[in-house]
């Protein structure tokens, strides 16, 4: 059975997920409230690590690539798994492997590229010396559904967070890999048309619908820290018409 995905995100009250443009808290929040609300959040969630689309782990990492010689594809693509010593996860959706990692974690979390079977054996030699482990999501890098069996079956995970940005949340919804969505819902808002939000799936029609076959069934709700409400939603599949 593959892990269970948890979307875990926090958004302004019009779903918007830049933090540095929500309206403020009010004058009694002490500073870091909201990172603190939402990692205490995340604990609770007892996952065995989390997930972050391309962009949102090049904002968390800053290795510099190795020199290497060749760019050939030939070495087999098979999982690998560095000195991971049962740290939680920290995994990143890198299609092309542009992200360098120069270390083996972040925090007490072990880090886990998933690439595309199209990314030079230097990459993959690269990621080993850094000592990342990493696996494959089909020769695209889009297949996610094969990458999240693969975390399951050679990592031992069995509950991940989904933790964004909207862009890699869109494509799990729209493959129909999230089981739960924990909501914390931060009392600002940004206002502006255009903004990122939770789930930005980029479909090829206007008349997509991503979500389509599911509801949402609600499992609890509860106030937090600095009027934060946390809200927490199975992921339901309808039977078929
Ligand atoms: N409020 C919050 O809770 C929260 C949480 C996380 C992030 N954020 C914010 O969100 C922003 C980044 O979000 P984002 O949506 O731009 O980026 P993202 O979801 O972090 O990353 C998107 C990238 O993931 C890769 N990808 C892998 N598989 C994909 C697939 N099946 N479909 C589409 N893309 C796939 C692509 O990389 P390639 O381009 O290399 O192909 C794509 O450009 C940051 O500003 C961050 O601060 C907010």
């Amino acid at each position: 059975m593959r892990p269970k995905i948890i979307c875990h995100m926090i958004g302004s009250i019009d779903g918007r997920l830049l933090s540095n443009r929500w309206t403020p808290l009010t004058e009694k929040a002490e500073p870091n409230t909201v990172l603190r609300v939402y990692d205490e959040a995340a604990q609770r969630l007892n996952a065995d690590g989390w997930i972050v689309g391309r962009k949102t782990m090049a904002d968390l990492v800053s290795g510099t690539t190795h020199l290497h010689s060749t760019t050939d594809t030939s070495a087999p693509r098979t999982a690998y798994i560095g000195n991971r010593q049962n740290r939680p996860l920290a995994v990143a959706v890198d299609p092309s492997g542009k992200l360098h990692y120069g270390t083996d974690h972040i925090g007490n979390e072990h880090l886990v590229a998933i690439v595309s079977e199209q990314v030079a054996d230097d990459y993959l030699a690269e990621l080993r010396e850094d000592g990342v482990s990493y696996l494959f999501a089909g020769t695209d890098g889009l297949d996610l559904e094969a990458a999240i069996a693969t975390l399951g079956s050679s990592f031992g995970v069995e509950t991940l967070l989904l933790e964004g940005g909207g862009t890699i949340n869109g494509a799990f919804l729209k493959a129909d890999l999230i089981d739960e969505i924990s909501l914390l819902i931060y009392p600002g808002i940004d206002g502006l048309a255009g903004i990122p939000s939770i789930f930005e799936y980029h479909g090829t029609s206007a008349d997509e619908l991503p979500a389509m076959g599911r509801c949402l069934r609600m499992l609890c709700v509860e106030t937090l820290a600095a009027d934060i409400l946390w809200v927490r939603y199975a992921v339901d599949r309808l039977p078929a018409p």
